[in-house]
């Protein structure tokens, strides 16, 4: 992480006002096949990992039982309560919680994540995907800042000084290790891309088999 969590915190209050109103087409692509890979079941709990001004999480509660937003902007989940109390939805909550501490303990069926995880180092990525693996959700949709090719630090998703992106590569070796099979890549630009990691038979019979390997 090239900030702390607190400088980013910091970084993401003073912009929460005007954060809807300031998004690139390649975020709302990008933001929009998170929503529709999560498909969130009627009973489904999900939970969404830096919330932000509650894009996906509000796109989603209609659909699910629950929604749960965790981020450590309190400027940014603000504004995503007061969204939510505009739009009369009721079954979503916001509250702190980082990647790698979520402070949420609750069952949870879908993790989703959208233009946030490219803030942690690729071992914090790493750390947060085995926390989110142990939570144990059927599926982990990751929408974000992620490299398809060699990085070009001139392209307007990649702001070096602030921004730590993976690899496409790093980030399914991630998901693999922590028992997830890869089901869906989809790339948006060569620097933005969303990844459905799903856990089910198939990955839990795969783990001790691989481990066996090593
Ligand atoms: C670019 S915004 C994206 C918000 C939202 N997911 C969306 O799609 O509009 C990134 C968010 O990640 C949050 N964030 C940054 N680092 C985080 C961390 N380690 N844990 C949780 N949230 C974090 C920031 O506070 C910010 O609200």
């Amino acid at each position: 992480m090239k900030k702390s969590l607190e400088d980013h915190a910091a970084r993401f209050d003073e912009k929460a006002n005007e954060y809807d109103d300031s998004n690139s087409e390649e975020y709302r692509a990008c933001a929009n096949l998170v929503i529709e890979h999560a498909a969130p079941a009627e009973d489904d709990v999900v939970l969404d990992l830096g919330t932000g001004t509650g894009a996906i999480a509000l796109a989603l509660a209609p659909d699910a039982d629950r929604v749960v937003g965790r981020d450590i902007s309190e400027g940014m989940m603000e504004e995503a309560s007061a969204k939510a109390e505009d739009e009369g939805i009721e079954n979503v909550e916001f509250g702190h919680g980082t990647f790698r501490e979520p402070e949420y303990d609750g069952p949870v069926d879908v993790v989703t994540s959208n233009f946030a995880m490219h803030h942690l180092s690729d071992e914090q990525k790493r750390e947060a995907i085995e926390v989110i693996a142990d939570l144990e959700p059927r599926k982990f949709v990751l929408g974000d800042v992620m490299f398809f090719g060699e990085p070009d630090p001139s392209e307007p998703f990649y702001s070096p000084d602030v921004d730590d992106p993976a690899t496409v590569g790093t980030l399914a070796d991630a998901f693999t290790n922590a028992g997830f099979s890869l089901t869906a890549v989809e790339r948006v630009h060569d620097q933005v891309g969303v990844l459905v990691a799903e856990r089910g038979p198939m990955a839990d019979a795969e783990t001790p088999e691989t481990q066996a390997r090593e």
